[in-house]
């Protein structure tokens, strides 16, 4: 598989050097399979803070051969020192920087942890990477920088608000990218702001397997199918939807994890500038909708309780998919009976996640 324009032999051993930022995390670990499948050479940096190493070795079981490309490191992006001695002993073409926190409630409860490790963690990325001279990143954006949006589908050009820390350190980091490419032309940039991530590699191996109780919605149904949680607490059946619950842009992980081997692609090409595409379906989806795609791919009854809204939560949220299909050549394949079957695959394989329960945190 070819992935330079200028022909399958266009890239050097320089060029297949990725840095994946997070890359034991959910979004992180898809992708890095990925790009092994593609060829490139993968080191993947995360301190394991909210993600286990044996995602790690998931990726390397499903790579097969290509795991000999894999590198891991137990690094803290907040230690520059340890992120220099990276840079100089290995020269990578690009970044992609998953790395960071992104549980909205515990963000409002700690800010400063917020704000000091994405945002730190990723001012030392952009210094480490400057020195070294790599100046092409691909950052993991989000939807919650369209904050409450006045109407949908969301277009990238929309006005951008954060409605909590989590959202302005995404919002910061945009900004901050904009600010760092436009004083140095040479730096290329593509910030994905991503929707609704779900589902789960079709092998069943790999997932998400979130911390504690999970914050998001699928995670949630997971658990209840599997016997982990009893009910599942439905926030609000009062918005001006077709059944009343909240609608978002559901998007199976693959898909997403495609979307950065094509953002990826297209920095290898001119005129980059720090450019910003939505990935998601262009689609809204119910909660009630989820709920039943969900049961009707697990054979699974989810018991519902309907309790109020969810603070600051929107009505109805999806993506224009418009820029992304026309300039990154990408467009998602997967509909919600894929992401709910592959989700249920993972969940019956792994029904406490990557580790059994006895090596489970206390809060799980
Ligand atoms: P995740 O928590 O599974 O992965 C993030 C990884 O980063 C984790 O493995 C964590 O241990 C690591 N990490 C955090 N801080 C670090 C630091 N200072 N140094 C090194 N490693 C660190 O989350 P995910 O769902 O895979 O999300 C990846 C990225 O995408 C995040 O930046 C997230 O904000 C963004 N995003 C996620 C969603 C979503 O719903 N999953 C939606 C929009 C955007
Ligand atoms: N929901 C429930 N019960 C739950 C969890 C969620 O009813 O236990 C509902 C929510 O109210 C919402 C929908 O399910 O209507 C989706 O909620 P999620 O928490 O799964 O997703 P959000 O769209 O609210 O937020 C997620 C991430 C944000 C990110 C945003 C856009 O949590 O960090 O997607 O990418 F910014």
């Amino acid at each position: 598989m070819s992935l330079f324009p200028q022909g399958s032999n266009g890239a050097s051993e320089d060029e297949k050097r990725i840095l994946v930022t997070g890359g034991a995390g959910y979004i992180g670990s898809h992708t890095a399979l990925l790009l092994l499948q593609a060829g490139f050479k993968v080191y993947i940096i995360d301190n394991l803070d909210n993600s286990v190493e044996d995602a790690v070795q998931r990726v390397a079981e499903l790579a097969g051969k290509s795991q000999e490309n894999l590198f891991f490191y137990k690094m803290d992006l907040r230690n520059k020192d340890k992120l220099k001695r990276l840079f100089s002993i290995v020269k990578f073409y690009a970044v992609i920087h998953f790395a960071g926190l992104k549980a909205v409630g515990e963000s409002v409860a700690k800010p400063l942890l917020y704000h000091g490790n994405n945002l730190i963690g990723t001012l030392n990325l952009f210094d480490v990477m400057n020195e070294y001279g790599c100046k092409k990143l691909v950052f993991s954006s989000s939807a919650t920088v369209y904050g409450q949006p006045a109407y949908v589908p969301c277009t990238e050009e929309f006005p951008l608000s954060a409605a909590n820390p989590y959202g302005r350190t995404k919002l910061f980091i945009e900004e901050i990218a904009r600010d760092v490419q436009q004083a140095d032309p040479e730096w290329s940039v593509i910030l994905l702001r991503y929707f609704n991530p779900v589902g789960a590699h079709p092998s069943g191996l790999m997932g998400e397997d979130p911390k504690g109780i999970p914050n998001n919605l699928m995670p949630y149904v997971q658990q209840v199918a599997v016997g982990r949680r009893d009910e599942l607490y439905v926030f609000g059946n009062d918005y001006p939807t077709r059944d009343g619950t909240g609608v978002r842009d559901y998007i199976h992980v693959m898909d997403l994890a495609d979307g950065h081997i094509k953002a990826l692609k297209k920095l290898f090409t001119d005129d980059v500038g720090c450019s910003v595409y939505n990935l998601g379906t262009g689609r809204g989806t119910s909660v009630l909708e989820m709920v039943e795609a969900f049961e009707k791919a697990s054979g699974k009854k989810i018991p519902l309780k309907f309790v109020g809204r969810r603070p600051g939560d929107c009505s109805e949220v999806y993506a224009s998919t418009e820029k992304a299909e026309r300039e990154l050549d990408w467009r998602a394949k997967h509909g919600i009976d894929d992401m709910c079957r592959d989700q249920w695959n993972w969940a019956v394989k792994n029904p406490w996640g990557y580790r059994a329960p006895e090596f489970k945190d206390q809060d799980q």
